[in-house]
């Protein structure tokens, strides 16, 4: 258990990154989490039987502090970090020409900025380790839709990728971009849940772990730096 792999996922009191979180587990892993809302992560961690080889680290993915804390948290107390998954993200669920401009400085800031501040305070730990970095983005991110701010944050994660992958390469740490379809999460909440009418349907938070998953157990040497990840069906 001392020499196992270490991962810090933002957002990862629920939904994919709770999910990636339970498999890595599940593997004898261990893993640290944040999420914003410290009981979210506590009922997480005890839904889990508050294992040991579980951190959790309430703290906003867009503070800059928070995020320092967290991954000092993480070294100091596994001693070790391997990986870090940049998940937490959201969408505000609505359009550049009707929606609530009150709502997007955050989103922009937990979308964008949260995967660069993740990447700036773990990649001197995952040097050490010739480590892994993972960005979850999305299809959203890889194709246009009408008036989608949300979409404009992920084509960002897609750029930052490919642009840290090749900051990082020559320091043995892997690049990885998911970018997942629709997937059964509580992301959909804000609108009622997920739409029943979605060509294609849904992944699970499990399929979805499964890849990024594959992706952080690669051999040493092998960078897998991009997956898209669709429901069977989805036209887009
Ligand atoms: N579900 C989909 O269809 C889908 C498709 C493509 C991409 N994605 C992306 O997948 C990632 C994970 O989403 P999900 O579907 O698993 O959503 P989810 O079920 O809503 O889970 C989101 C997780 O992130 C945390 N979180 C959200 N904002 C945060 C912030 N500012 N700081 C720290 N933690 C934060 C949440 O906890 P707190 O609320 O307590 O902070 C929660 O643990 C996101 O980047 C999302 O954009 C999702």
């Amino acid at each position: 258990m001392d020499d196992a792999p270490v991962t810090l996922i933002t957002g990862g009191s629920r939904g994919i990154g709770a999910a990636v979180a339970r498999q890595l587990l599940a593997l004898g892993h261990r893993v640290a989490v944040t999420g914003r809302d410290p009981d979210r992560l506590a009922r997480f961690a005890g839904s889990l039987g508050d294992p040991p080889g579980l951190l959790t680290h309430a703290g906003d993915a867009a503070d800059h502090e928070a995020v320092q804390a967290a991954v000092d948290g993480t070294v100091a107390a596994f001693g070790r970090l391997d990986a870090a998954v940049a998940n937490a993200g959201y969408a505000t669920h609505d359009g550049l020409a009707d929606g609530d401009p009150a709502g997007w400085a955050h989103m922009v800031l937990t979308n964008v900025l949260g995967p660069a501040l993740l990447i700036r305070t773990a990649l001197p730990a995952l040097k050490r380790t010739r480590g892994r970095i993972v960005l979850v983005g999305s299809v959203a991110g890889l194709i246009n839709m009408p008036g989608n701010l949300y979409g404009v944050t992920k084509w960002a994660v897609t750029g930052l990728a490919e642009n840290t992958r090749q900051l990082v390469t020559g320091d043995g740490v892997g690049v990885t971009l998911v970018s997942p379809g629709g997937v059964e999460t509580n992301f959909f909440d804000p609108i009622g849940g997920p739409p029943s009418d979605r060509p294609g349907g849904y992944l699970s938070a499990d399929d979805l772990a499964g890849a990024i998953v594959w992706a952080l157990t690669q051999p040493p040497g092998v960078d897998v730096n991009t997956l898209t990840v669709r429901p069977v069906g989805s036209p887009r």
